[in-house]
């Protein structure tokens, strides 16, 4: 059984054809319980479920929303409950008012919709300031000294989260590897952007698929013992080539 933890948004999607040749192999090696299947993103659940039918993401066997910060399980309805163990560890070390006061007086931030703002997750977009990454870093070392409780994603040179130290993509996949009994070293990462590095720090097999950030290359570049395949394709394409190098799917079967 392989692990398969992949981003939505530009690492799944992106390229509609590409996505329903993988979508429809990954079917094939669920069918055959040879694969476990989260879909790790930024997303709501919401947004993931209409994914499902108009976007023709595959169904999935974990959801994990939020870059992290919600778990659901199937059935996946509109209304589905985020996993109340994973909420309940992350709302011990998370404030929400706190985590607000990082974001004071820098110029130029704007707030994200309330959709995106929850009581785990506190998210701006820096694209307006004079100087984006200065920004990212100043908010970087105001949250510093409270690292055990917060954690800084940035990403796309416009995305700034303020997540529970202990939540964020990476480790949100390693409780329900745990919790699934899933085998750690058969689990293989994807991903484009700066909210899927901690994917790629928590397990070794990654995909960086070939439209992915400089933010997730230099990652990669800096990782030691990882084993992370630079795809030459874009999107679900190159997704599909990195589990073909994994062995995760047969090259032949393409
Ligand atoms: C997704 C989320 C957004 C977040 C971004 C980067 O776009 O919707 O809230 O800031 O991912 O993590």
């Amino acid at each position: 059984m392989w692990t398969l933890a992949s981003d939505v948004d530009g690492t799944l999607t992106g390229d509609r054809d590409a996505l329903d040749r993988l979508a429809g192999r990954l079917r094939g090696l669920r069918e055959a319980d040879e694969l476990f299947l989260m879909l790790s993103t930024g997303r709501r659940l919401e947004q993931v479920i209409a994914g499902l039918s108009e976007e023709g993401l595959p169904e999935p066997d974990a959801v994990l929303c939020q870059v992290g910060t919600e778990i659901y399980r199937p059935p996946l309805t509109p209304d589905s409950e985020p996993m109340i163990e994973w909420r309940h560890q992350l709302l011990g070390e998370y404030s929400r008012d706190e985590a607000l006061s990082f974001l004071e007086g820098i110029e130029g931030l704007v707030m994200q919709a309330d959709a995106f703002n929850t009581e785990l997750k506190t998210s701006c977009f820096l694209d307006r300031c004079p100087q984006p990454d200065a920004a990212a870093e100043e908010i970087r070392r105001r949250v510093k000294p409270y690292a055990d409780r917060y954690q800084v994603v940035w990403s796309s040179g416009r995305d700034l989260d303020i997540l529970p130290a202990s939540s964020g993509k990476g480790k949100a996949i390693r409780f329900l590897v745990e919790r699934q009994g899933l085998a750690s070293d058969r689990v293989v990462v994807a991903g484009d952007t700066g909210n899927d590095a901690t994917m790629f720090v928590e397990f070794l097999k990654g995909v960086v698929v070939a439209n992915a950030q400089q933010e997730l290359l230099d990652l990669a570049d800096s990782l030691v013992g990882g084993d992370v395949y630079l795809a030459r394709n874009p999107y679900a394409a190159g997704v599909e080539e990195g589990l073909e190098h994994f062995g995760v799917l047969n090259g032949s079967d393409s």
